[in-house]
């Protein structure tokens, strides 16, 4: 039966890195996944994550599995780092996560949870949106729509038209909000903004979903979760899903989690026995290692310390590149504003370039970006950026 089976299209972004790979070419560049590279090029271990591996090494005393819901440690340390400690949702106690293998893996888990437990039956992503959203939710069994969100004309986002789209939503929909550092824009609402979308949830009761993958990249852990705590103070349901991929540089541990909140902590501990099950049909319990390092971190004072500034210099870093990089296209004389990559919060620099330029900066100069013309900043380097920049020129 398998010779019937049709071959899978490559993934916008992960089948690049396949693709750079296979690449013999000196000085090529991937600017596509979202990993974050350092001044020369590298992706390397933070040094918190170092300190809290050694004190691991030397203090670990069993591989017996974790719970269904992962690392207890862990759980309790990521609910204050998301909504803040003295939030009312932690007061009345109506918060519950489950340890998830990274942000994707927290994404499916949600949506099988609300497949099988609600009456939610489409889900709606934003136009334009990370390329695996779509994919999740369809293989949880939802039709997937899309909201608006960019504009085009003026790079910016287009709120009226956002609003406009989920005012017309109902208890029959649920809606994947980027929490901060908008993947693949780099655009977010704006305070006012936030509050009014959480008005149109509650008005009209549909189910927000946060992705919350970049915490820390666009200002700092705090004020990047304002959108998201905002939701959680005037709704009693919501979801989060979250990665610690980006801001503890966990990538391969693949570490995430998926809380659930609800109108009181009996609904929130039924939720949490259906979550668990979701988690127990699809990989039983989670692994431990990645959940461990961040829990370690998060419950020391003096490592969660030196978590922040780290999370400080990969943010800086990214900041000075989009300097350079908005300079050195002024310098090229290439035509055209792009200041507004400057405005663009995380990893990410939505160009602007079109598939057909996207495929030139491939095959001529050997320069990897995801087709929708989204440029992983945080591979920019003081080395590459001449390359880079000519790149641009070139095709534009
Ligand atoms: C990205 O958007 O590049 C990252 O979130 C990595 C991924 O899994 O796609």
């Amino acid at each position: 039966m398998f010779e019937k089976i049709e071959l899978a299209p490559a993934d916008p972004i992960l089948g690049l890195n396949e693709a750079f790979r296979a690449d013999p070419r000196e000085g090529k560049v991937n600017l596509g996944v979202g990993v974050y590279k350092d001044e020369v090029g590298d992706t390397p271990v933070l040094h918190c994550v170092k300190q809290a591996e050694a004190r691991l090494l030397a203090d670990e005393q069993t591989k017996s599995y974790l719970g269904i819901d992962g690392h207890a440690q862990f759980r309790s340390l990521v609910q204050p780092l998301l909504l803040g400690a003295d939030h009312a949702v932690l007061i009345e106690g109506r918060a519950r996560t489950v340890q998830a293998p990274g942000g994707t893996g927290a994404l499916r888990i949600a949506g099988d949870f609300v497949k099988g437990n609600t009456e939610v039956r489409r889900v709606w992503i934003s136009n334009p949106s990370w390329a695996n959203h779509r994919q999740i939710f369809e293989v949880c069994g939802f039709e997937v729509r899309e909201y608006r969100y960019y504009d085009k004309a003026e790079r910016a986002l287009d709120f009226d038209g956002m609003l406009a789209d989920l005012d017309t939503l109902g208890p029959e929909d649920l809606v994947v909000l980027h929490g901060c550092c908008h993947n693949p824009t780099g655009i977010d609402p704006s305070g006012s903004q936030w509050d009014r979308l959480a008005q149109s949830a509650k008005a009209r009761g549909w189910l927000p979903l946060f992705d919350f993958a970049y915490q820390g990249f666009a200002t700092d852990v705090e004020q990047d979760a304002a959108g998201l705590r905002q939701f959680a103070a005037q709704l009693d349901e919501l979801l989060i899903a979250n990665s610690f991929s980006k801001n503890f540089g966990l990538y391969n541990e693949r570490i995430g989690a998926m809380t659930v909140i609800a109108g009181d902590g009996a609904s929130a501990d039924r939720a949490l026995s259906q979550v668990k099950r979701v988690v127990r049909a699809n990989y039983s319990n989670p692994p431990s290692h990645g959940a461990a390092v961040v829990a370690t971190i998060l419950g020391d004072t003096a490592l969660k310390a030196l978590w922040l500034e780290e999370l400080g210099q990969m943010r800086e870093r990214i900041h000075a590149m989009r300097h350079a990089f908005v300079a050195g296209l002024a310098t090229e004389g290439v035509a055209g504003d792009f200041s507004f990559i400057e405005r663009q919060n995380g990893m990410f620099s939505f160009s602007g370039l079109s598939p057909v330029q996207v495929k030139a900066m491939q095959e001529e100069f050997g320069i990897y970006i995801v087709g929708s013309g989204r440029i992983n900043v945080a591979g920019l380097t003081e080395q590459n950026l001449p390359l880079i920049i000519k790149a641009i020129a070139a095709v534009s």
